[in-house]
């Protein structure tokens, strides 16, 4: 019944008419803040998630729960939503940015002692379902990034400017292997949409709802301990939220 949503809806630019078909492309200019929820600016941030359909919410709903972590070896983790999450923030030079190599990293490890777990993605063993997102030491994913300030609004972006729309996509009740089969997760999993004859369609999979990650700030995000073995030197501001709950999305039109 859900399963394809309109590119219009994904995109957040007719928040309010996810059922119409007509599609019209508003413009918005970083020059026109009234139009948009008020934002700070923050190196640390956590990520909520935003369901952008409430009526398709998962049963229990996952609407503005946090993007997490669930352990699944040595530095690495299945991404998962909690009812708290990880400090994230965006390291890169301006050169990393804009060519979209930097990277969303969290602090991992012993306080005295931390290390750096960037957020990745690879493709699923379940092709409707995606590339599955992982918290884990090593590489950031390609183009993991916090939108830029000509979106209107801020969000987890992979490959911005890519001409292909996509979401990130919650699951409801899935095993992870490294639990066995009797415990379950909601995972988050990076899909991309298809095109057939009636356009560009994002077909969410049964069980799973089409959600962004927003960034809330976390102004507590701190130094790293002296000694540690990398550093803040290119950890940047991102446009964050206050608190992305009390966000009355229908005031805003993009
Ligand atoms: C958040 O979700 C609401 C629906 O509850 C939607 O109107 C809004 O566009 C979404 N915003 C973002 C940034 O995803
Ligand atoms: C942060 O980005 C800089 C610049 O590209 C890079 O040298 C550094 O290794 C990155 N830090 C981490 C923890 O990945
Ligand atoms: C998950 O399983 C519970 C218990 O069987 C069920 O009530 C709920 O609807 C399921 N949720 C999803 C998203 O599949």
């Amino acid at each position: 019944m859900h399963s394809s949503l309109l590119l219009s809806s994904l995109l957040g630019l007719a928040s309010a008419a996810t059922t119409s078909s007509t599609f019209t492309t508003r413009q918005w200019t970083p020059q026109d803040p009234g139009s948009i929820p008020r934002h700070s600016g923050s190196r640390g941030f956590r990520l909520r998630v935003n369901v952008t359909d409430p009526s398709l919410d998962l049963t229990p709903p996952v609407h503005n729960l946090f993007l997490s972590t669930a352990h699944i070896g040595p530095a690495q983790n299945r991404a998962v939503i909690g009812s708290s999450g990880p400090i994230f923030y965006q390291n890169g030079s301006y050169a990393d940015i804009a060519s979209h190599r930097a990277g969303i990293l969290t602090d991992a490890g012993p306080a005295e002692s931390p290390f750096p777990e960037a957020l990745q993605y690879q493709q699923g063993t379940d092709d409707i379902k995606g590339s599955e997102l992982f918290i884990s030491v090593g590489t950031p994913g390609a183009g993991t990034a916090i939108s830029r300030l000509t979106s209107p609004y801020s969000t987890l972006r992979i490959l911005e400017g890519a001409p292909i729309v996509s979401s990130f996509i919650v699951c409801g009740n899935a095993t992870i292997p490294y639990y066995g089969d009797s415990r379950k997760f909601d995972v988050v999993n990076w899909l991309q949409a298809t095109r057939d004859a009636t356009g560009t369609h994002l077909r969410v999979p049964e069980g799973c709802v089409a959600a962004n990650l927003v960034p809330e700030c976390a102004y507590e995000f701190g130094d790293l301990p002296e000694g540690a073995a990398y550093d803040r030197t290119f950890v940047n501001d991102v446009r964050c939220y206050e608190s992305v709950g009390a966000i009355d999305w229908t005031k805003y039109a993009y």
